[in-house]
């Protein structure tokens, strides 16, 4: 696997690889990577001839009092993880080489972006948006892999391809991949790495209070007080304040009052010893 770090250097060893044709895969990260990367590489290895992932921590997605500069660092690892993997191109911009001296642009998605981490996090779609918008183009990949953990964002990325009209990838070709989760049900994060041991435990009543919370609510349960309870127990179980336990529209993430046919999703952020988790889950059968 090669390692690139300017944009000159991405496009020869792109065209090297595209110059036995085949389909490219890219799969973006911030790197830190766990299983979780490893099963969007894997899936990309299985569904296309040419893996690509990019490691780049993109400040603007980060706000002012946020962990931009603890966030985890580890290139070399994770190259080594990526190359065990199969996977053939790895690129690895620095700061400078993302956003050059005069770099003015800003890709915003309205309404998808605007609640839930959008409403705790302003301006974070924004850069996420922004900076996948040039990962796209710069690697022109046939297709994209994201994980639902992040699942706004993979919303927030998908109505960006669709409003675009972008062609690599089609906003079709935007493929989520179910999260992974550690054998006690956390969702498997970057950020858990943060967690003191006892918060780490007491972490996962997360995911048990969200299955609970599901199983009320596709039993006909009224939705406001189930998701009442449901932030008392995250809060009882350990963690300091819930920024949102909502059911939303699998699409439009518009929070629903009702379960129709639709698929939902229920989706929550918390915080527990200064750390902030999300997750979420599917309602109503939605893979
Ligand atoms: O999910 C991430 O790791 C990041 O938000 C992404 C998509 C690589 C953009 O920086």
């Amino acid at each position: 696997m090669q390692t690139v770090k300017s944009l000159q250097m991405l496009r020869t060893a792109l065209a090297q690889l595209r110059a036995n044709g085949g389909s490219v895969a890219l799969v973006p990260t911030m790197g830190a990577l766990h299983e979780g990367h490893l099963t969007l590489v894997r899936r990309a290895r299985a569904d296309a001839d040419h893996v690509v992932a990019s490691i780049f921590v993109n400040p603007r997605q980060f706000g002012a009092n946020e962990d931009l500069d603890a966030y985890p660092r580890q290139l070399a690892k994770d190259a080594a993880m990526l190359e065990a993997e199969g996977c053939a191109l790895l690129w690895a911009p620095d700061v400078a080489a993302m956003y050059p001296a005069g770099f003015a642009t800003n890709v915003s998605v309205a309404g998808v972006s605007d609640g839930l981490c959008g409403a705790a996090r302003p301006g974070h779609f924004d850069g996420v948006a922004t900076v996948v918008c040039k990962l796209f183009n710069q690697v022109a990949p046939d297709m994209a892999f994201f994980g639902e953990k992040d699942f706004q964002q993979l919303a927030v990325i998908r109505t960006m391809a669709r409003d675009l009209d972008l062609t690599f990838p089609h906003a079709d070709a935007i493929i989520g991949v179910p999260t992974v989760r550690e054998p006690d049900g956390l969702a498997m994060s970057s950020r858990n790495r943060y967690l003191a041991p006892d918060d780490r435990a007491a972490a996962a009543a997360l995911p048990r209070a969200m299955q609970s919370a599901i199983a009320a609510i596709e039993s006909g349960a009224d939705i406001a007080t189930v998701l009442t309870d449901l932030e008392a127990k995250i809060i009882a179980s350990g963690f300091t304040s819930v920024d949102y336990a909502v059911l939303a529209d699998s699409r439009s993430l518009a929070p629903l009052m009702s379960l129709n046919a639709q698929p939902a999703r229920l989706l929550v952020a918390a915080r527990i010893g200064g750390t902030r988790l999300i997750d979420n889950m599917a309602v109503n059968d939605d893979p």
